[in-house]
């Protein structure tokens, strides 16, 4: 250690270490050898710091899919290479990964947890930590605790009973605290009754003194309440700065008595441990071709085969003869969800449509979507007015003034290649965004149909919608700054339409005068002439023409997004008729579903075969033609149960009660948990779903170690093919509990004995304290949590620990 790094810290330079210096960085003291640490959010990749399709970075599969791997080596070569993009960034540290629970369907943010079982969660968290960490970037597990819904997120009080807490939702964090986590990221909502950043009893009492966590805890962004109580109750770092609460009256809270020096040097001593532990030496970055094949076999891991009658799948390409792809998804993806940590895919990502062409080739005769695919944004798609420096000939030219009159030359000017643009105070380079100023964006648009044209605009403030110099929209109206974020993440928009002959060329200019508030937001797009009944019956006729189809249905990003849960479990109600009406039409059809977590799939009776592709990140067309074709197994296994109805789940409605109490009273029971204690058959269990490949298991066996027991299994694979398969066990009291898994490929007709050790913690329950199951423990040993063919039994040492 150097003289610096040893120098004592003034009572004021520790209080500047408990709250950011910006909007992603922590103040840097160089002379006592701490540097400023940079964060990004996470956890399908690293975030930009503006919210900028140029800002490309590496997408990976969401959390959910990579959960469907149930492979925890193949979620630490995921999160190595988000760590190594990390670097490549100047990012320390990820706010990543997030470790809530899929508790009910409708989670606004679902796509990104692992999973609804705390045990698959926490052990896929864990070793996405240690990847990433790998790399030299710190990782920062969020949000405790309980933020498994976005309703009323920043107000929800979240009211668990304390083995619920402990065996459950603080579980995946106590395994990412094990596997040496930067930090933790403090939830918005309150947890009984108190602010989750000021919540003493959990990250005091249990994470940090029980747990003996040494990383740093930090609140959500703008998620911190007061200076004494959240310093009292264990908050080490407010974010983001300028401080509000913490940084400068953390020490007039000392000097006042409010706050013991102790917890003031506490704090500072963990910030300042995570800037020398992850402020300094990094690992290298995957390069280019490495991390693509990562991607696509990650991806590929999490596609989940639930059903395939008749073999139907994999579509041999060396004997198909005519395939339809059809449906929305196939050429609008929905690659991640929408949040904040929205990743900027590259241009060139393969879609899924093209990957198909590519791999089936000739056989491949037609493509159809069958609904629109972008119901509610279309693209814009045109040519720039102007050219500029950078050269862009696709997007609109953004030009910016500062005056709400659009007088003067333009401050800056570019290209973007988005029908989408948010602007974050001081993230813009031509200055801060201020009320009184506004931006124009102008291009070309050349009609490729004739008829009605809708032209749709939305935006933070008052705008204007020309079409060939003539305004065709205009709203004068100004939005309270207090709504404006309301309005961004709506997404509303108002749309005219114009009658267009195909190749006609037109003006577009839309203008939008600032709001006074943070950000600023304008979208636009256009919409082609064209019938839904139109489509579909394209769709239906080529279903009928086709051998075999792929259907590819699911949702756009704008269905998972932060702050608001789903309304319901369903598709959109037009790709229900175009399932219907495609399978009727060809009995041979695949429906491949693009959905970032659980929802009604009553409809699947209908196809031939089911494949549930998640959200798969960029990566998602080459999987999939791989994975049709048979070039890889689809891996995945279901993370999530799917119920038959939505009365079955265990939770559903996240709404608060109207103390804005949200009572988690399926306690411990909560999905398949909750079903198996109810005798509910699922329509999808968890863990289940197939590859390829089948398996058989046979004599299974257990012994206890010197922590719980292991488990020993012959797993056989039956078939003619390679692939793997999820061996799960699970014990039955006090409900049906998922205690160990592992993923095993297996060659053609070979056999293994599979070992799963199982630790005694996993066989404990909660009863102030942690109390062993007594008695003989039944383990019960299988391919999924309602296929538990072979029981084992053995009784512990009843220790509480
Ligand atoms: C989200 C966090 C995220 C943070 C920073 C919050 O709104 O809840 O998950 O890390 O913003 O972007």
């Amino acid at each position: 250690m150097t003289k610096e790094q040893s120098r004592e810290l003034t009572v004021a330079e520790m209080a500047t270490l408990t709250a950011g210096a910006t909007m992603w960085t922590t103040p840097a003291i160089p002379d006592a050898g701490i540097a400023s640490l940079s964060m990004a959010d996470g956890p399908m990749g690293v975030a930009g710091a503006r919210i900028d399709e140029r800002d490309v970075s590496l997408l990976t599969p969401a959390p959910m899919a990579l959960g469907a791997s149930w492979d925890p080596a193949l979620v630490q070569r995921v999160g190595r290479l988000v760590g190594g993009e990390a670097v490549r960034r100047g990012v320390d540290l990820m706010l990543a990964p997030n470790l809530n629970l899929a508790r009910s369907p409708l989670a606004g943010r679902a796509f990104e947890y692992f999973s609804e079982d705390p045990l698959l969660c926490g052990t896929l968290g864990a070793a996405w930590v240690q990847g990433c960490q790998a790399a030299g970037t710190g990782a920062i597990a969020k949000h405790l605790v309980c933020n498994d819904s976005e309703t009323e997120r920043d107000r929800m009080n979240a009211v668990v009973d304390e083995r619920t807490l402990r065996e459950v939702y603080l579980l995946p964090f106590e395994m990412a605290a094990q596997a040496g986590c930067a930090g933790m990221l403090t939830a918005y909502n309150r947890i009984n009754g108190q602010w989750c950043a000021e919540a003493g009893p959990v990250v005091r009492d249990i994470v940090k003194d029980e747990w003996r966590f040494p990383g740093v805890f930090m609140s959500d962004w703008f998620g911190t309440h007061s200076t004494a109580a959240s310093l009292n109750g264990g908050l080490d770092l407010e974010m983001p700065g300028p401080a509000r609460f913490l940084g400068a009256r953390s020490a007039s809270a000392v000097a006042e008595g409010q706050v013991p020096l102790e917890r003031l040097q506490d704090a500072a001593r963990r910030v300042a441990a995570a800037a020398r532990r992850f402020g300094a030496e990094k690992g290298q970055p995957l390069d280019d071709g490495a991390a693509t094949a990562l991607l696509v076999e990650a991806a590929a891991a999490g596609f989940t085969l639930v059903r395939n009658e008749g073999g139907l799948l994999p579509l041999d390409p060396a004997r198909a003869q005519r395939i339809a792809v059809i449906g929305p998804n196939a050429s609008a993806p929905c690659f991640q969800g929408g949040t904040f940590a929205k990743i900027a895919v590259k241009p060139d990502a393969v879609l899924p449509i093209d990957a198909l062409r590519a791999r089936f080739g000739a056989a491949i005769d037609s493509y159809t979507p069958g609904v629109d695919p972008q119901p509610k944004l279309p693209r814009m798609p045109v040519r720039p007015a102007r050219m500029l420096a950078d050269g862009c000939t696709r997007g609109m030219t953004i030009d910016y003034f500062d005056n709400a009159d659009f007088a003067g030359p333009p401050l800056l000017s570019e290209t973007r290649d988005t029908n989408s643009l948010t602007w974050f105070h001081g993230v813009h380079e031509a200055g801060a965004l201020q009320a009184d100023a506004g931006t124009r964006a102008s291009g070309i648009f050349t009609a490729t149909e004739t008829g009605q044209h809708r032209f749709h605009v939305g935006g933070t403030g008052a705008l204007r919608l020309l079409v060939d110099g003539v305004e065709v929209f205009r709203r004068d109206e100004q939005l309270a700054p207090g709504d404006v974020m309301g309005r961004l993440k709506s997404g509303d928009a108002d749309s005219v339409g114009i009658v267009l002959e195909a190749g006609r060329a037109v003006d577009v200019v839309v203008e939008l005068r600032y709001t006074a508030a943070r950000c600023q937001g304008l979208w636009y797009g256009v919409r082609a002439p064209g019938t839904a009944e139109a489509m579909l019956a394209d769709a239906v006729q080529a279903a009928r023409d086709a051998d075999a189809v792929i259907l590819v249905v699911g949702e756009t990003s704008d269905a998972s997004v932060e702050s608001k849960d789903r309304a319901d479990t369903c598709l959109p109600a037009e790709q229900l008729v175009l399932i219907e009406r495609v399978c009727a039409a060809n009995p041979r059809t695949v429906v491949v579903t693009n959905v970032g977590h659980a929802f009604d799939t009553r409809w699947e009776g209908q196809a031939a075969a089911v494949l549930h592709c998640w959200y798969p990140g960029q990566e998602f067309g080459n999987a999939l033609a791989q994975v049709l074709a048979g070039d890889r197994e689809p891996g995945g296994r279901m993370p999530v149960t799917i119920a038959r109805n939505d009365g079955d789940y265990p939770a559903l409605s996240l709404r608060p009660d109207a103390q804005g109490d949200l009572h988690y009273s399926d306690g411990v029971r909560f999905g398949y948990r909750g079903l198996a204690a109810r005798g509910i058959a699922p329509r999808q269990a968890f863990g289940g779903g197939f590859g390829y490949a089948a398996f058989h298991l046979r004599d299974a066996c257990v012994r206890a170690t010197g922590d719980g027991c292991e488990l020993t299994v012959t797993l056989r694979n039956t078939s003619t093919r390679a692939g793997a398969e999820v061996v799960q066990v699970y014990r039955t009291v006090p409900e049906l509990t998922l205690a160990g898994y592992a993923k095993v490929w297996l060659e053609a007709g070979a056999a293994t004995n599979v070992v799963i050790p199982i630790p005694l913690r996993r066989l404990q329950v909660w009863r102030a304290g942690w109390h062993t199951l007594e008695g003989p423990v039944h383990l019960l040993v299988g391919h999924s949590s309602a296929d538990l063919p072979l029981s084992v039994s053995i009784t512990l040492q009843g220790d509480a620990s």
